[in-house]
Parts: C-alpha cells; structure tokens; sequence
C-alpha cells in the first residue's frame, strides 16, 4: 500500500476527531485504522467517513496516544499537520491490550486485518443484536458466547425459541485451544419442556407476582374484581402444591368467586399447560443456582403462551431478587416474540414490560440484556434505546438503517451503510463493547448448533 509515500496530511482542531482534506490515491476507507504522527505524537485513529467528492476527503476520530509502554486512550492531541501511516496488526494488538478487549470472535475486514476482539468487562452494558433473517445472526451470536462463556464466569441465560442452542454444550470433535479447554469445563444446562425429569423447561404459578398471576389468568383488577380478590387471597387457600391440585375443591365448594375463578382456569386449558412444575424443579431455582449457561429450549410446548409463561416467571424472580446484585445475562435470540412493540396478549405485555424494566434500570444491578431480531421496529423502543452495544448483520432495508442511526449515533453512518453488502457471518460491532466500531467476519463455531436450516434432500 503506498499510503505513506502519498503522505497524506491530517489535522485535529479539537483533539477528537481528525480531517484529511485531500486522501486522494489512498485506499483508506470507513473502518480502516490508521496512525497519524505530528510533531509531538503518534496517534491512533480510525476513519469513519470516506467523501467520494473530489478531493476525497477523510473524516474520523482519534483513539489514543501510542507510547513508549503502549497505548493511552484518555489521550487524544490536537494538531495541525500530521502525516497518516496504515496502522499494521501489532499496533491494533496494543489497542486491545490497553482496553482489556480479549475475546477473540473473528476477523477484522478493514486495513489491517488481524483479530477481532471484544472487551468481555462491558458487557454489563445492554447489547442489541440485528440483522436480517439467514444473515448469521444466531451463529455469530454462538461464537460471542462461546468466547464469553469460556473467559468470563459470568452466567449467561440463553432464551432460545428455536431449538438453536440446545447443543452448546457439545463441542465439535477437532475443537482444540483454550477456549474449547474452558468451554468442555462449564456448567452448561439445557433445559426443555419435554426433556429428561430435573431437566425440564417448568415455572411455578404460585411463586408469580400477583400481575403476573392476574395476567395469565385474564383478570382485571376492577372488571373482574371478586376473582382478582381471591387470587390475592390463595396462599390462604392453596397450604402447598399448586392451585391446579385445589381445582376440584374450588369448583366444589361454597365460595362463587372462587369457583369462577376455577372455571376460568379449566376454561383457559391452564391444567393441561405441561409448564406447571408441580414436583419439579422451576426454572426460577435451576437458574437461581448459577449455572455457567442455562438454555431455555422455550419451543415445543403445545401452546404459545407457555413460553411467555416461563420468560415471565423467571424475569420477574430475577427482578424480585434485584438487591442481590447477582450479574446474569440475559441472551433473547428472536426478541421479537417478548420484546415487540406489538405484542397485545396479557401475557405478552407482562413480559415486555418487564423487560422495558430490566432494560431502563436492570444494568446497575447486574441485569444485562443481549436481544438479537431481524428489524429495529420489531423491539419495544424503551428497549432498544437503552443499548450500549450493536451488533449489526447484514440488513437490507434502508430505512431500518437509517432508524438504527437514529438509536446508534455512536455506529458511524459509512459503516451502517455498508451493512446491505455484509455476507453471511459478517458484522458491524459498535458501542462500548469493542475498542473501536469494526467490521468483523467472525470465526467458526466451536460448539455445535442446534436447529440449522433444514436442507432440500436430493435424489
Ligand atoms: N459464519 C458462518 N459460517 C458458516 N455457516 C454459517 C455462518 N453464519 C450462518 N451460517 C449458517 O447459515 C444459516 C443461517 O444462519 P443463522 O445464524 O441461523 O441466521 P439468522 O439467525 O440470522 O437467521 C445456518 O444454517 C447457519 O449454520
Ligand atoms: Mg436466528
């Protein structure tokens, strides 16, 4: 690359952001880091905006100070004429051993290449996760985890309509390095409705919030005020077990109320949800023991609203026990089903609203969401403007481009735009999570997946 015999000059009036008025014959473009040596400085920088104009201008920001021993990035120095070098791999490498960004997940794909890496320490930030469907949004999310999972001890909570994930804890055969010595170490639980008993997908009604209680049951505080009465009031009813072992006593008894009230959970089918725990262990105490992963198989139940009913029951106890500031984080593949703005179900609404919740005051107590969907508009606003991180897939729609630079200002508009061009495992990561926004192919799974595209079977 003949960058520096163009000696293409850079200047800085505000010590953040750089220009370079004429980049002509240079093959810098968005997302490529460069460093800009002045007479007092060497700096590195990454360009976020290529202007095809002539001249063709450079615009970006400065990202630290290298140094004798490394890197400063509190540092950042305002010149008038510096002269712009490609920054090769090893300064890059300083970059990620300045920020503590240690988690390997690809490949950079602009100037100069070499490791991707994410700092594992901001993760206790909001992540949203986006892109089309078939863009590789699950597996490249799988490869983050697997990177988490591995080097970090925190607990990660998978919700996985899709079966996705189910496998996780199965590495493939060849897989060999630390990260697959770690990841053949951890606690990683897979939780199904119709799996082995101790492992199966299970909530307790009983232990729910009374909203939560009176959502499922479809019970209006004022319309329905006698039967919300009585839902106040079961713990007096119901010594142990659960309400569905009293139905034939209630249904029986003196008390109205309390038979409509009965009525109405036979009515709705409630006793035939196999998502009661009953005996078993509910997802509230199998997550309550810190596994190093638990997945929640949360498809093959014989109605929708029984994984609403688990997501809720194990929000709601992660809210409940806010105060122990036990850090989890909450991974939603397909959030649309909890998160959507248009989700309309009592139920369903419940669980939104717990999740707006968690997203507007979880982080400081230890509550971190990671939501992955095909469509900004597909999570609740209150959601997504909470985010701190992007992962940003191939996404075709310009106008979900243009609302993701809406919530994203930290993302650069060059390299949002370049999002409809991405191949499948290709990614924009932006916000606190990487040192600087990236363009990333990432690497090959270590774990299998779970429920992949199912194939045209051939002759
Ligand atoms: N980086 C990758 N390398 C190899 N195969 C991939 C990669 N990303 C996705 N695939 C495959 O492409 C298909 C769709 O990917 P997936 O992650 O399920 O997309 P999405 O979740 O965005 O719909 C899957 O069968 C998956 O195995
Ligand atoms: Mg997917």
């Amino acid at each position: 690359m003949p960058a520096e015999s163009l000696r293409l000059s850079a200047r800085s009036d505000d010590g953040r952001s750089f220009i370079v008025a004429n980049a002509a014959g240079s093959a810098f473009v968005a997302g490529s880091l460069i460093v800009i040596v002045s007479d007092r400085h060497r700096q590195l920088a990454l360009v976020e905006d290529r202007s095809e104009t002539t001249p063709v201008r450079l615009r970006g920001r400065l990202i630290g100070e290298l140094t004798e021993e490394g890197m400063n990035t509190r540092a950042s120095h305002t010149f008038e004429h510096g002269l712009v070098e490609a920054a090769d791999v090893a300064t890059v490498e300083t970059l990620h051993e300045t920020t503590g960004a240690m988690l390997e997940v690809g490949v950079g794909l602009t100037q100069p290449g070499g490791p991707a890496r994410l700092l594992p320490q901001r993760f206790n930030r909001h992540t949203f996760w986006c892109g089309q469907s078939g863009s590789g949004k699950t597996y490249a999310l799988g490869v983050v985890l697997e990177q988490l999972i591995a080097h970090t001890a925190l607990p990660v909570v998978i919700f996985d309509p899709n079966s996705d994930f189910v496998r996780l804890g199965e590495l493939h055969p060849d897989a060999t390095g630390p990260t697959a010595k770690a990841l053949r170490e951890r606690d990683i639980r897979v939780l199904r409705p119709h799996g082995e008993p101790g492992a199966r997908l299970r909530a307790r009604f009983l232990g729910l919030p009374l909203s939560s209680k009176a959502a499922i049951l479809q019970i209006d505080p004022i319309a329905d005020r006698e039967e919300f009465n009585e839902l106040i009031h079961l713990r007096s009813i119901i010594e142990s077990g659960e309400l569905f072992d009293v139905l034939p006593q209630l249904l029986a008894g003196e008390n109205a109320a309390q038979r409509r009230l009965a009525e109405r959970v036979e009515n709705l089918g409630l006793l035939d949800w196999e998502v009661w725990a009953r005996q078993e262990p509910a997802v509230t105490e199998i997550v309550g023991e810190r596994p190093d992963v638990t997945v929640l198989d949360l498809g093959g139940f014989s109605t929708p609203e029984q994984q609403l009913v688990v997501a809720l029951s194990l929000l709601d106890s992660l809210w409940e026990r806010r105060e122990e500031r036990r850090p989890v984080l909450l991974v939603i593949d397909e959030a649309h089903n909890l998160a959507s703005p248009r989700l309309d179900s009592p139920i369903a609404v419940a669980v939104r609203e717990r999740l707006i919740q968690i997203a507007a005051e979880g982080r400081k107590f230890g509550l971190w969401l990671l939501l992955s969907t095909q469509r900004p508009a597909k999570v609740h606003p209150g959601i997504i403007s909470q985010c701190d991180n992007l992962a940003l897939m191939k996404m075709t729609s310009p106008a979900d481009l243009e609302e993701l630079g809406t919530y994203f200002g930290y993302a650069p508009a060059a390299l949002l735009e370049r999002s409809p061009w991405f191949r499948q495992g290709e990614a924009l990561f932006a916000g606190g999570f990487v040192p600087a926004p990236a363009l990333v192919k990432v690497h090959t799974r270590l774990t299998r997946e779970g429920g992949s595209d199912v194939r045209v079977p051939m002759r």
